[in-house]
């Protein structure tokens, strides 16, 4: 460490590299600098097989920008080391700059409290702590929980593990043609056997925003829990789980410009404080004997172990940098692309586009007549275009469509109109091709 680094102040700085817009403040609507903001991102600069990266894989993970390389790399330069444990410089510096991204995840989110939001592997880590501690002790035979025909899968087997475990029944809400969820069916889904609605906020396979204020209002009325699977609806819009008055909201960061290997569980802190440890260990307990352990409050009774303390900060990061360009500006333009790549699109011959719900956010997956989606993949790559093929761990909804895979382009706040123009001439190039 040299003489300049050692003279950091305790409170590791935040870090403060160009950030879009106005550094700390939102950018004012219409002040949307496309090319700035792709300047942000160095991978974007990558060219493949000696084309520009045209990256529509962020539904699958999103690029990260340079502000959260740096704070990561900063992180790791200046100030590391495990958290909660040290009374040391580095020890503190690290605890601060790690419960601080818990702050800026309860502000994203509108939390109640800080308390309120648990640091996890992922998004699956997430629905699976709620699904074997909330539910292990809240279930019983006969109860029911209500999932929708557009899962992820990761949103589904936690539930079909319990079902094993429990006796419990699975109720699954239907979709129709275009993706929407089928609200009347829902509504006569509901009984006092519900327990919970786990549904997700946006399909990842689809697009389709499902209208989670009214699925959470039914499900309260009839006294259920609901939680959201916000994967694929946190990098698209301005979440708020106390207007939404929702029970748990899941998301994981790195589909939001952050790094792998961190999610975060949101759920209402006398819930969390009512539930059983998931996993245990050290961190999460008030003390220990071999006669008898006491635990923690959340979040740390659900931290058991050394968390990825580097993931959170660089999470921490990513919320900086979207919260500088604002949700609401990322929303306008990516509905923007959305709207453009459908035009587009449906003009290529033979394109089919699987999900046409009334609120989508920016994925579009289709599928080619007599061209298998895989070779559409393999074909657009040879392009430079980066778009995710296969069932999208949902096969659930290309069983609904009777279809083995589609070929899925997915927007972040970086992609271009432009690039929509490459995919669609790599495809229509493909149709060709493939005859
Ligand atoms: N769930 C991610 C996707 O939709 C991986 O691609």
């Amino acid at each position: 460490m040299n003489e300049e680094s050692t003279a950091v102040d305790i409170a590791p700085r935040n870090p403060q590299q160009a950030l879009p817009g106005d550094n700390s403040t939102a950018a004012p609507p219409g002040a949307y600098d496309i090319e700035r903001i792709r300047a942000d991102f160095p991978i974007l600069k990558q060219k493949v097989y000696g084309k520009p990266l045209v990256y529509l894989d962020n539904g699958a993970s999103a690029q990260k920008p340079q502000h959260v390389l740096d704070a990561m790399n900063e992180a790791y330069e200046t100030y590391y080391s495990n958290v909660h444990r040290g009374v040391h410089w580095t020890s503190q510096a690290s605890t601060e700059s790690f419960e601080g991204s818990r702050k800026k995840v309860a502000a994203f989110l509108n939390a109640a409290s800080e308390n309120e939001i648990i640091f996890t592997r992922g998004a699956t880590e997430a629905i699976n702590l709620v699904a074997a501690s909330w539910g292990g002790a809240n279930l019983n035979p006969g109860d029911e929980v209500i999932l929708s025909h557009m899962e992820h899968h990761s949103n589904i087997v936690p539930w079909q593990i319990l079902r094993q475990q429990k006796g419990i029944e699975l109720k699954i809400v239907p979709i129709d043609d275009d993706g929407n969820f089928l609200f009347d069916e829902y509504e006569k889904m509901l009984s006092e056997k519900t327990k919970m609605v786990a549904v997700t906020h946006v399909s990842n396979a689809l697009g389709t925003i499902v209208p989670v204020e009214d699925v959470i209002r039914l499900a309260h009325d009839k006294g259920a829990l609901v939680l959201l699977d916000g994967c694929q609806a946190v990098p698209h819009m301005a979440v708020d789980v106390q207007a939404l008055d929702a029970d748990f909201y899941v998301f994981s960061g790195h589909k939001l410009y952050g790094p792998t290997g961190i999610g975060v569980l949101w759920g209402r802190e006398d819930l969390l404080n009512a539930m059983p440890p998931y996993q245990s260990g050290g961190d999460m307990i008030s003390s220990v004997t071999f006669e008898k352990t006491t635990f923690k409050k959340s979040p740390h009774r659900f931290e058991a172990g050394t968390p990825a303390i580097v993931e959170a900060i660089g999470l921490g990061a990513a919320l900086d940098y979207v919260g500088a360009i604002g949700l609401g500006n990322i929303s306008a333009h990516e509905q923007g692309v959305l709207q453009y790549a459908s035009e587009r699109l449906q003009a290529v011959e033979g394109l089919r586009i699987i999900g046409q719900a009334r609120e989508k956010a920016s994925i579009v997956s289709f599928v080619i007549d007599g061209i298998h989606a895989h070779d559409l993949g393999t074909f657009v790559d040879r392009a430079g275009v980066a778009v995710r093929v296969g069932h999208h761990c949902a096969q659930p909804v290309m069983e609904r469509y009777g279809i083995a895979a589609t070929a899925r382009a997915s927007f972040g706040l970086y992609n271009t109109r432009n690039e929509v123009d490459v995919l669609t001439d790599a495809l229509t190039d493909a149709k060709e091709f493939f005859g």
